[in-house]
């Protein structure tokens, strides 16, 4: 069965790399680079060793906005000349490809570079946009970016190992997705290596004024030194997600896991960077109720960062697959009833993406045609949530005793290697669906991966726990008093709070708002998903007193999955436009360029 499944050569070409079709492959990287805070540059060199130099006359390697310098070419036995290349037309999205004449002995490339002060992947962050007192670099490379501070090979689907040097100002610490350092050093100089081989998309560097608490023999966090106790306190279960993770799909193959805690301009909640996953400052909730967050980035340990889309056309293998185990883990630490609040809030999450997108939209099926388009115009909610559906229809179908079979296997099979979406449909119709008259046609595969919308027989969720949140709500609706519901919510996690709020009647005026805000102290809540669900009906209303929190808000989080709702909840307030530009023109500098990207169109109502 495995052996009639194509070899990862066989792939399908990747949209968005010119290295993509590079005859010849890279394999391992030596990465030199010096941090300059002060120019905003990285600068220094990327050796590339070459998998099969072979008669190939020129390799291929992705680039934007990078300055390149010099490129050298290295023999078998370390001898180097310069060699001749050329840089391509730049396209917007792509950059530009770096094409390298090989000479006949060539096996690597040394290619001196430096990057722009803006590029796209780099967020500078001056100390007050810190916790602390020192200035703070981090990347971002999925999907495209990691062209913009080295370049490489830029495909999910090429994978290479590397070492890296490293040297920063004295009194900071850097990181990457390796084998990291404890503690800083009076040098600067910091030493990495990657021993499994990675894509360029999960490429990570970290700089700042970091500590480090260990929380097992494998696990740790790493965080500024004010934001460190608060955090070790969040994730003291994370120990324990390993184990439950590993209890279902096998061996976690990276040895550590480590959390970095960044700083609350990170434009992501969380990016599965291989051994150093990064989070956002907003899941520190101080109640642990926004762990599943990092349960979802361990999952990408395996489905993701073992088994990886081969092209962000099949990005909904990483993350559908992500957030099904996502739900398992928190099932397996937790419970079912709690699983089953995030199933529902998954759910409503994709009707109301499949809503915005249009239900006949080509881009609400599971297999993307992003060609021609930035891959970020792929990370919706179909990605991750009609593709954990796709997975709950199986299970409902065949059971978990069979699937969890399936799934394990397919990580041990595949692993380190690259994925598409045919491939995998061949091999879960070899493993289970051929197996079985009639199963593919009552998991109806084909309109799931290639059609339009949700699926008639995606199974319904359900959650206890939201339907008594769903009865306050219509005692509040009948007229009850807020503070009559107390006795009720008592016992409530932010997950049913998120429900509640969801549920509130879009049309409140701003007094009964103030009522509730009064009792439930929503404006004041500490908790990043209840504000971010709290201030589109304040700004509905126009209740003011939430005002400043709203700002304050806006101005310190840059958490795109916050920022964009907001913001158009904003524009639709009366005189929207004029009061979202000018918070907008005072926060954007806090902002990673991932989510100015965004919010520059829509600011200037190009969306
Ligand atoms: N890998 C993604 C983040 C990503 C995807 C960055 C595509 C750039 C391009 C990460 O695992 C993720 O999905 N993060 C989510 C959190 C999750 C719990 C849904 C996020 O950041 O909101
Ligand atoms: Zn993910």
């Amino acid at each position: 069965m495995a052996s009639s499944v194509a070899a990862p050569f066989n792939l399908p070409a990747d949209p968005h790399s010119h290295a993509g079709n590079s005859p010849v492959r890279v394999r391992h990287l030596v990465l030199d680079l010096t941090v300059d805070f002060d120019s905003r540059t990285l600068a220094g060199s990327a050796t590339w060793h070459l998998a099969n130099p072979g008669a190939a006359q020129e390799a291929v390697f992705d680039t934007r906005d990078l300055a390149i310098e010099l490129v050298e070419g290295l023999n078998a036995s370390g001898q180097t000349g310069p060699v001749e290349y050329s840089l391509g037309e730049a396209n917007p999205i792509l950059g530009q490809a770096l094409r390298v004449a090989l000479g006949a002995e060539t096996t690597a490339l040394r290619i001196s570079y430096r990057t722009a002060p803006a590029a796209a992947a780099l967020q500078w962050l001056a100390p007050a946009q810190t916790a602390g007192t020192q200035p703070f670099l981090f990347t971002q490379s999925q999907a495209i970016l990691a062209r913009t501070w080295l370049p490489c090979q830029d495909s999910p689907g090429i994978r290479f190992t590397y070492e890296a040097r490293v040297r920063v100002p004295a009194h900071l610490l850097a990181l990457m997705s390796a084998e990291n350092p404890q503690q800083r050093n009076a040098t600067g100089e910091y030493h990495f290596r990657m021993a499994q081989p990675i894509p360029a998309y999960l490429m990570a560097l970290a700089v700042g004024d970091l500590a480090f608490a260990p929380l097992s023999s494998r696990t740790g966090i790493y965080a500024e030194p004010a934001t460190l106790p608060g955090a070790t306190h969040e994730f003291a279960d994370l120990e324990n997600m390993v184990a439950a993770a590993e209890q279902l799909y096998g061996p976690y193959r990276w040895d550590r896991y480590d959390l970095l805690v960044l700083p609350p301009s990170f434009p992501f909640g969380g990016m599965e960077n291989p051994r150093l996953t990064f989070v956002t400052p907003t899941i520190l909730a101080g109640d642990r109720s926004l762990t599943s967050l990092v349960a979802h980035e361990l999952a990408h340990s395996w489905s993701g960062n073992l088994v990886t889309n081969a092209t962000w056309n099949d990005f909904w293998l990483n993350e559908g697959f992500t957030v099904y185990f996502e739900r398992r883990i928190m099932e397996h630490l937790y419970g079912r009833e709690y699983a089953d609040m995030l199933q529902v809030l998954g759910r409503d999450a994709l009707h109301h993406t499949i809503e915005e997108i249009g239900v006949a939209s080509p881009d609400t099926h599971l297999h993307l045609a992003l060609a021609g388009r930035d891959p970020d115009e792929g990370l919706t909610e179909i990605a991750y949530e009609k593709g954990c559906a796709l997975l709950l229809t199986l299970e409902s179908l065949i059971g978990r005793v069979r699937l969890d079979t399936f799934i394990k296997e397919y990580f041990a099979r595949f692993s380190f290697q690259a994925m598409d979406t045919a491939t995998f449909l061949h091999y879960l119709r070899a493993e289970l669906l051929d197996k079985e008259p009639g199963l593919e046609a009552r998991l109806n595969l084909a309109t799931w991966v290639d059609g339009p919308g949700l699926p008639t027989n995606a199974p319904a969720v359900t959650s206890r726990r939201f339907e008594a949140v769903d009865h306050t709500l219509a005692q509040l609706q009948a007229g009850a008093a807020p503070a009559a519901l107390l006795p009720l919510t008592a016992a409530w996690s932010s997950h049913e709070w998120v429900h509640f709020l969801h549920g509130l009647p879009p049309t409140l005026p701003a007094g009964q708002l103030a009522a509730i805000d009064a009792t439930f102290h929503f404006t004041a809540s500490g908790n990043a998903e209840i504000l971010a669900a709290w201030f589109p009906h304040t700004l509905r209303a126009g209740y003011e007193a939430a005002e400043p929190a709203l700002k304050n808000f806006l101005r310190h989080i840059g958490r795109r999955k916050f920022l964009v709702p907001l913001y158009r909840a904003l524009l639709a307030a009366p005189n929207g436009l004029q009061r979202a530009r000018n918070i907008y023109t005072e926060a954007r500098p806090n902002y990673h360029s991932v989510a100015t990207g965004t919010l520059d169109a829509l600011l200037s109502g190009r969306t």
